[in-house]
């Protein structure tokens, strides 16, 4: 190869920290290529089922990763690097795709890399334009976390704040539970939500110091509500589905617009991103939109197919990764929660 013409980078990235088995290709950090199979076994059991959740992964992730081989039309031969989720997630879910990843490394002899889940939401934001410049700040939201987060560099970040016991995306299920939804209820409630008025049943917003979070008084809340409600009318859930999917997520996202609109107070940070599930949320994305034309804010919201979970945006880690030579040796293990 002429000097100065420089080798594509082309790297598989897998994802397998929950429920969703998913693999992307990315060509000199150009996506080529982005598949997922969701796991509906766990809609039977109204949660992620850890254990179904590991075999799950084992049969689809062969099928997943030929796939996005195949839509890329590249061969495995091609590759330059192998990236895998390192955590925080399901141990038995991540160490499937470890697993996996090792196995191609070793047979390929090509580098392994390892991402953190919560970096690659964020990283996501660089995967298409417009691309937020550092420093910025980014609301991730998703089943197993919220916090505020501000970005200096692609892997340096600071969690300005973090809910201190549910998540955002485990409050709307479990609201959707209440309600009789299936898992994940957060989509449905978003759906009901669009025929529903906000301010029909005024639910207690928490009161929690700092730039922190708390979503299980508010689940409480709305659990005790209906509880007394349904003594007086059997067909409360049913006669106000769209009015009580409307007020919960309008109790979810005040708490949440609330603590972003004094982070960015704080900082003097003008860029705000969403990431994570519940970014996805089509209330959320409005109102972030709309604060961000108030107060002059520039605001980054992912496309839908990188809200939840992806091989995408791993990919996109990886990317960075890659360039930094930042390699996982073979002894490498996943961590079920963040360090
Ligand atoms: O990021 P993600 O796919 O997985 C985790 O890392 O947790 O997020 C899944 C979460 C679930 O709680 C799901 O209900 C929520 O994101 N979610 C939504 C919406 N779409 C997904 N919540 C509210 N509205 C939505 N449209
Ligand atoms: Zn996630």
């Amino acid at each position: 190869m002429p000097a100065n013409l420089q080798k594509d980078i082309l790297i598989l990235a897998i994802e397998s920290s929950c429920d969703d088995t998913a693999a992307a290709i990315i060509k000199n950090g150009k996506i080529l290529s982005n598949k997922v199979s969701t796991q509906s076994i766990h809609q039977l059991y109204g949660g992620v089922v850890p254990e179904l959740a590991s075999r799950a992964h084992q049969q689809n992730i062969v099928p997943v990763v030929e796939i996005a081989l195949m839509e890329a039309q590249i061969e495995l031969n091609d590759l330059d690097a192998v990236a895998f989720t390192k955590g925080p997630g399901l141990i038995g879910s991540l160490m499937v795709g470890c697993s996996f990843a090792k196995s191609i490394s070793q047979s390929l002899s090509i580098p392994l890399i390892g991402i953190n889940h919560m970096q690659a939401h964020v990283l996501a934001h660089f995967i298409d334009e417009p691309r937020p410049e550092f420093p910025f700040l980014c609301l991730t939201v998703s089943g197993g976390h919220t916090q505020i987060v501000k970005l200096t560099s692609y892997f340096e970040s600071e969690v300005l704040g973090k809910t201190i016991d549910d998540a955002a995306g485990e409050a709307f299920d479990k609201a959707a539970k209440i309600l009789g939804l299936p898992y994940p209820g957060g989509p449905l409630i978003d759906t009901y939500a669009k025929n529903g008025n906000p301010l029909a049943f005024p639910f207690p917003q928490p009161q929690i110091p700092n730039l922190d979070y708390s979503f299980s008084g508010l689940k409480t809340s709305f659990l005790y509500f209906i509880q007394k409600q349904i003594i007086l009318d059997q067909n409360f859930i049913k006669n106000n589905l769209e009015d009580l999917c409307a007020s919960i997520q309008f109790a979810i996202i005040k708490h949440l617009m609330k603590k972003v609109i004094i982070a960015m107070k704080e900082t003097g940070i003008n860029q705000i991103s969403l990431a994570g599930g519940v970014s996805a949320n089509s209330s959320l994305r409005k109102a972030i939109e709309e604060e961000g034309i108030n107060r002059n804010w520039k605001t980054f919201v992912p496309a839908f197919e990188y809200c939840t979970d992806n091989a995408a945006m791993i990919a996109m880690a990886a990317h960075y990764k890659f360039i930094e030579r930042d390699f996982e040796n073979m002894d490498t293990a996943p961590y079920a929660r963040n360090y």
